[in-house]
């Protein structure tokens, strides 16, 4: 009796591990999820919030998928931005404010509102 429970323990794990191995081909690229909504606190849940109004029309955040821009997802947990440029907050300031190729500048983003959302970004 105890053997047959010990069994389907160590199936159980097996299955988990291949799933978990299989999804992270698959989607993760090995980097870290990211936070879930629900544990954001109050500054990164603004970001989020103005991520919407902003972002959200050409970048996918959640998942890897490109839409008009590149996915942020991940975005500061790697080490360069898509065209290379070192994943850091000046980087992606500057990018908001100047815009990049087809990417529109945001010249009147308030700096609070950066702050926001490279919290929001930090998280992803
Ligand atoms: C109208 C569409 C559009 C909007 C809105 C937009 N982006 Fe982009 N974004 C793009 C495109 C297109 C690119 C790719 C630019 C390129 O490198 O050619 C891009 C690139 C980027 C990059 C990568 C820059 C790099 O050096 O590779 C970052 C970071 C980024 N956007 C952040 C943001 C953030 C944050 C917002 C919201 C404040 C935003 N974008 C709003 C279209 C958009």
């Amino acid at each position: 009796m105890k053997r047959v429970q010990m069994k389907r323990s160590t199936n159980s794990l097996s299955t988990l591990y291949c799933l978990l191995s299989f999804l992270c081909l698959t989607g993760c690229h090995s980097i870290p999820p990211p936070t879930p909504l629900d544990q954001l606190n109050a500054q990164q849940m603004r970001g989020h919030e103005l991520f919407q109004v902003r972002c959200a029309l050409c970048h996918n955040d959640r998942i890897s998928e490109p839409l008009h821009g590149p996915a942020l997802r991940g975005v500061f947990k790697k080490p360069y931005l898509p065209s290379g440029a070192p994943a850091n907050d000046d980087r992606v300031t500057s990018t908001v404010l100047h815009g990049r190729n087809l990417m529109p500048a945001q010249p009147n983003t308030e700096p609070q509102d950066m702050d926001d959302l490279l919290s929001y970004l930090h998280t992803l």
